[in-house]
């Protein structure tokens, strides 16, 4: 029998929330073959389903939001695909904005946005000034992000300051490589959702993911299906895991 979404709320609520929530959105293509539907069609939809996993975060008090929307190689989609999507983002964003920044929602963009059409730029720039000082959610957007140009960024940076003397050789640790990222002062996922039932990372926050918790949805949970009741499923699988982070078990039960 399916729960109900206050049974599973409260299942969640009584365990720790994850802090930081990253989403691989994948299936909307699939999702639209399934239903016979042109592919941006499954965009559209996968928009909608992302409204409701915003507001069950900030409900739930996630403090970060990460999700992939645009990738480096999504270049490669026909040309058709790609402006829809920057226009869908654009729509979402002139829609969704005020209600998110009533909602104290703060939004981020991880990636190279220089080279989005300016219309999707600039509401991109709006969204992040808009809502810069908010203490809620924070949502960060992947877009044109790739996890490769993210780190060759931040090694072309730590070079540059290095040799500039901002930064010492011998202060250049991890954090340093973390600091250099786009995602530079934010902790790195608890855990990592993957829809549609492919197991694979795609380029997406390959340094930050380290020792986060992967949870993959089955092949037929395409983004569009993802409700806010299989979200709240998949923390609750994440709840149960046990991270030792390469030491022993803390619990008390072994
Ligand atoms: C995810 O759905 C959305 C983006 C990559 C922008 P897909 O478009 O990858 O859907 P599938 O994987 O083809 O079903
Ligand atoms: C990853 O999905 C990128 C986004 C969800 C934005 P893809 O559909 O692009 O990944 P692959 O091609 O299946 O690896
Ligand atoms: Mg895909």
């Amino acid at each position: 029998m399916e729960k109900t979404y206050d049974y599973l709320y409260a299942l969640v609520k009584s365990k720790p929330i994850p802090v930081h929530v990253a989403i691989i959105m994948d299936g909307n293509g699939r999702w639209a073959k399934k239903h016979k539907l042109p592919r941006i069609a499954g965009h559209r939809r996968g928009v909608e389903a992302l409204r409701d996993i915003i507001s069950t975060s900030s409900e739930l008090g996630i403090k970060y939001l990460t999700l992939y929307a645009f990738s480096t190689e999504n270049w490669k989609r026909p040309k058709d695909e790609v402006n829809a999507l920057m226009s869908l983002l654009v729509e979402f964003l002139r829609k969704e904005v005020a209600e998110l920044h009533r909602n104290s929602v703060k939004i981020y963009v991880l990636g190279d946005i220089g080279r989005l059409p300016e219309a999707a730029r600039t509401e991109v720039q709006h969204a992040m000034d808009l809502t810069r000082a908010n203490s809620g959610l924070q949502v960060n957007i992947a877009l044109n992000y790739g996890s490769r140009a993210e780190i060759l960024k931040a090694i072309k940076s730590i070079v540059q300051d290095v040799t500039s003397k901002r930064l010492a050789f011998d202060d250049i640790t991890e954090q340093t490589i973390s600091q250099y990222l786009d995602t530079g002062g934010i902790p790195d996922p608890d855990m990592l959702i993957r829809t549609s039932g492919e197991y694979r990372i795609s380029n997406f926050l390959l340094y930050q993911i380290a020792y986060t918790e992967l949870v993959f949805t089955d092949k037929n949970v395409f983004w569009p299906d993802f409700t806010r009741e299989k979200y709240l499923e998949a923390i609750i699988e994440y709840q149960g895991r046990v991270r030792r982070y390469g030491g022993l078990d803390t619990g008390e039960d072994d």
